[in-house]
């Protein structure tokens, strides 16, 4: 069994928060789909679509800020917590993520 099978009563395990350094995001395939989860530096974890809607950009390549992540291909700004976008985009889909014992658990 692979760490992406395990389920959890609430969540899916997508991997070890250690996965996901500091202040950047990483894609983890969860079932058929991929999913971003982001570590910023104020410690908060946040979990989208892996595929920016616009065209296919690598959110998790994305810069980031509190409030905002910024698709790197066209710069396209989508707010963390709901999704929408403050430039204009369709928004993303964002799921709730959180650190159980070291892991990621993201409800998909
Ligand atoms: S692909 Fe993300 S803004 Fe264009």
């Amino acid at each position: 069994m692979s760490v992406t099978d395990v389920a959890t009563t609430t969540g899916v395990v997508v991997g070890r928060i250690d996965d996901v350094p500091m202040g950047e995001g990483r894609t983890f395939v969860v079932g058929s789909e991929q999913v971003a989860v982001f570590r910023l530096r104020n410690g908060s974890l946040h979990a989208t679509q892996a595929a920016c809607p616009h065209a296919g950009g690598p959110l998790a390549d994305g810069q980031s800020d509190v409030d905002v992540l910024v698709c790197p291909l066209h710069q396209y700004a989508y707010r963390w917590s709901d999704g929408t976008s403050t430039s204009g985009a369709a928004p993303i889909r964002v799921y709730p993520v959180r650190e159980v014992e070291g892991e990621l658990v993201v409800d998909v």
